[in-house]
């Protein structure tokens, strides 16, 4: 159904806050709408943050103007709410310390290389209920904010995967409902793997091969969120491979695998690193990196059994 008849047909449609109140534990309540109100500042100042600053992150990457910002706002507003054991980020070497019981490890601007050119992209995050760095077995929930021609938030705690929009009115936007019990779709549509093909290791090339044979389409934006945001709606497979250059892959496990792979399985889909699921990885450091395959099971099945007759 088009959104905006969803939105227009549940009239009495559900706010975040009114969401969190009844279906979440105060603690994950008080972060989520933290991070809700935090996006909307975000998403206000994308077009006067832009361009690099003279920074690295831990994984060595250039930070952005943007990537800085939101990283302050998300990580100072989480710790503000008491609620948050640590804040951990992929833009700060060590991991904030707070008086609350949830262990938060995020990615607070995740592709801000699409800025410039108003490519959707995203903030990423991980609920851990244990100390970090640990496996993704002790999440006790994550959600993801896409910065596209929507504002929204997806997320998951122990049930069923939501989508809340911001929706502009008098005052400041709310978030209202607008996709409930998100499930990946059985029938695989879409599929987008970063890096090269060049520099992808031999199963994932012969692999990719077959899904263009079966009628897939490429669905490729270069941002993890905005990449496999489709593939939660129309079934199908987001991958950062191993590669030849880069055997461990790009993407990180805390802040942006696991929490990824964790709305993932609440939406009946699948991960892994090639060979095991992505939320059994135990990672030994807060930026430690890993192959990705996310989304229909079927499919990220057969790109492990590839993988495996290698
Ligand atoms: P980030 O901006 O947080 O570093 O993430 C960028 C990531 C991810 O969003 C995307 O899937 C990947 O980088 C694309 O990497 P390549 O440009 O190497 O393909
Ligand atoms: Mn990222
Ligand atoms: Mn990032």
């Amino acid at each position: 159904m088009p959104v905006g008849a969803y939105l227009r047909v549940n009239k009495l449609l559900t706010s975040l806050d009114e969401h969190l109140r009844a279906h979440v534990p105060d603690n994950l309540s008080s972060l989520i709408s933290t991070i809700a109100a935090a996006s909307i500042d975000i998403r206000r100042t994308l077009p006067t943050s832009l361009g690099m600053t003279a920074g690295v992150n831990t994984s060595g990457e250039k930070q952005a103007r943007a990537d800085v910002y939101a990283n302050e706002k998300f990580a100072t507003s989480l710790i503000g709410t008491g609620k948050a054991a640590e804040v951990a980020s992929e833009e700060m070497a060590d991991a904030l310390q707070g008086e609350g019981s949830i262990h938060v490890a995020m990615d607070p601007l995740d592709g801000s290389s699409n800025i410039s050119t108003n490519n959707p992209l995203g903030s990423i995050f991980g609920f851990y209920s244990s100390k970090l760095p640990c496996s993704g077995e002790h999440l006790v929930g994550a959600a993801y904010v896409t910065y596209g021609p929507m504002l929204t938030l997806t997320f998951a705690t122990d049930g069923p995967v939501q989508t809340f929009a911001a929706v502009e009115g008098d005052g400041a936007p709310v978030f209202t409902l607008l996709e409930d019990n998100i499930h990946i779709p059985l029938r695989p549509e879409v599929f987008g793997l970063g890096g090269q093909r060049k520099d992808w290791i031999e199963p994932v090339e012969r692999f990719v091969e077959t899904l263009e044979g079966r009628g897939m389409k490429l669905r490729y934006g270069g941002t993890f969120v905005g990449d496999y945001n489709q593939v939660l709606r129309y079934g199908g497979i987001f991958g950062y491979p191993a590669l030849k250059s880069k055997p461990k892959g790009k993407l990180r496990i805390l802040y942006e695998a696991a929490p990824m792979a964790y709305i993932t399985a609440h939406a009946d889909g699948a991960s892994s690193d090639g060979t095991q699921d992505i939320l059994t990885l135990r990672p030994s450091t807060l930026a430690q990196p890993t192959p990705l395959y996310l989304g229909s099971e079927s499919l990220v099945r057969e790109v492990e059994a590839l993988i495996a007759r290698r």
